[in-house]
């Protein structure tokens, strides 16, 4: 397999060289249904997220049917529909997390950034999301944004380290 794709494509290269690159994929992969998963976890890295138009690729070039796509882009929560901000925050809320104001986090969080869990602000900038145990539970409360672990975290920090990606 050649093609090799850590992260999201979506800011330089235009619609029609994504939809390429994605055939290019599909084939690589042999249009194998065995192999869905990992299409699309490739069609995430070089558009952002699955919309219906790149579904409706995938099925056409798989010749699976659509529901096959979009019921497992349904069934795995790391398959987005939706653009994502440039920056996850995923907000610890494991047991250890939990019980030492994980919860607080994420009303803070909230607050600060106007969206739901789930939502990305409308600069496209963060996405809000929860998670089971990021790996820090002995400096819980924990939140990682993208790649990063922040630990020991507390609601009257999270300004100064959102202010770090502004
Ligand atoms: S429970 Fe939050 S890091 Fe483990």
């Amino acid at each position: 397999m050649s093609t090799t794709l850590t992260h999201c494509q979506c800011k330089e290269m235009s619609e029609e060289e994504k939809f390429r690159l994605l055939g290019e994929i599909i084939e690589e992969y042999e249009k194998k249904e065995n192999n869905l998963i990992q299409i699309l976890h490739m069609a995430q890295a070089v558009f952002g997220f699955l919309p219906s138009e790149v579904q409706k690729f995938i099925a056409k070039e798989m010749d699976i049917p659509l529901s096959k796509v979009s019921g497992v882009i349904t069934f795995y929560s790391f398959f987005s529909t939706e653009p994502k901000g440039e920056y996850t925050i995923r907000v610890c809320l494991g047991t250890a997390c939990y019980v030492r104001g994980g919860k607080k986090i994420v009303e803070r969080l909230k607050e600060i950034l106007g969206i739901e869990v789930g939502e990305t602000t409308k600069d496209l900038k963060f996405s809000l999301e929860v998670m089971r145990c990021i790996g820090a539970c002995g400096l819980a409360p924990a939140i990682g944004i993208n790649d990063k672990v922040y630990k020991q975290v507390n609601p009257d920090k999270l300004e100064r380290i959102l202010g770090k990606y502004e």
